[in-house]
């Protein structure tokens, strides 16, 4: 069985390793991301595990094909990325990893809340400056809050627990309500509901064609005065230039982004002052948005399930031609 795992980074090495043990299988790796160059790099293999931000395009799809691969595993959970009619059109089976670890992403809202709450990047200038004053920095507190969730899948769930140990109020909305939370009474019907009675809203919902812009200019005239708003889903989700615009006028008193419109072009990757610009300089100029490089996976316990996740989907796809992890697209 030969697979050949793309992408890896040096803190991924050691699951590589220990699934390779645990199934006396080796794996190829290799430091380059999966595109229509480093393909060639897949030759003569059964299976190609990869994970990245950047897109899997009918170019890239039917390269794969050409040489002969029908298993593509990838070890993360989004598919926004993958062209699903190339995958259909040229017969690639595709797995991702569904459920890697819910509580990384969950905890990194909670924790940018806090940050957004208690004004840290407010007092760690102060301390800088020797200025150990408190005014005007008071901070609120999330039980005295409305948390607005949209998205109530497994991420989303797990957001709503850690939100209601703190005592906050939640509410919730999806187009697929989890019946143990309609029991709770956590939804409610409509999109402008939530807007309206939400003083923090937090995005867990994958990027569709339908979610394009969810919050956009219409949304944010919608919601409460003040509002916080934390992204860790996918940057398409929010019009970049309506939420500016709502920060200008205070219609958005904070916002976190882990995720954000364009993000591939900056996102783990070291860059020089004058090549951040446009979107990008504007938000991170502002104490009050707080922008984290899509690290909301990127946690120990979430980084081992992807590799073994993936590997093992993989290696199934190989044996049997059939992973419970399959992706169906339209
Ligand atoms: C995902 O799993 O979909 C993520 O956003 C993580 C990232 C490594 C692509």
């Amino acid at each position: 069985m030969k697979i050949i795992a793309y992408g890896i980074r040096e803190d991924e090495l050691p699951y590589v390793k220990e699934w390779e043990n645990d199934n006396q299988i080796k794996i190829e790796t290799v430091p380059d991301l999966l595109d229509e160059k480093t393909v060639q790099l897949a030759a003569n293999h059964d299976a190609i595990v990869a994970y990245q931000q950047k897109d899997y395009t009918p170019e890239l799809i039917k390269k794969i094909r050409d040489l002969n691969i029908k298993y593509l595993s990838i070890r993360n959970t989004g598919v926004d990325n993958v062209d699903g009619d190339a995958v259909n059109q040229y017969g690639l089976i595709v797995t991702n990893v569904p459920s890697y670890s819910p509580s990384a992403v969950a905890e990194l809202s909670i924790a940018k809340l806090l940050e957004l709450f208690r004004k840290t990047p407010q007092f760690n200038r102060k301390m800088k400056n020797n200025d150990f004053t408190w005014e005007p920095d008071i901070s609120k507190e999330i039980r005295t809050q409305t948390i607005g969730v949209i998205g109530t899948g497994r991420i989303g769930q797990t957001a709503i627990k850690i939100f209601k140990a703190f005592g906050a109020k939640v509410i919730g909305y999806d187009i697929y309500q989890n019946p143990t939370l309609k029991e709770e009474g956590i939804y409610v019907d409509t999109l402008e509901e939530l807007y309206a009675k939400s003083t923090v809203i937090t995005i867990h919902s994958p990027a569709t064609e339908d979610n394009y812009h969810l919050l956009d200019d219409e949304a944010f005239n919608k919601m409460q005065d003040g509002v916080h708003i934390l992204n860790m889903a996918r940057g398409t989700l929010i019009d970049t230039n309506a939420l500016i615009r709502a920060l200008d006028s205070g219609k958005v008193a904070g916002a976190a982004l882990d995720t954000l419109e364009n993000e591939t072009d900056y996102f783990n990757r070291k860059l020089k002052e004058s090549q951040v610009n446009g979107t990008f300089k504007n938000l991170l100029q502002r104490e009050n948005v707080l922008i984290t490089p899509h690290t909301a996976f990127y946690t120990e316990p979430a980084v081992r399930n992807m590799v073994i996740d993936a590997l093992n989907a993989s290696k199934d796809l190989i044996e049997t031609g059939h992973s419970d992890k399959e992706v169906k697209f339209k």
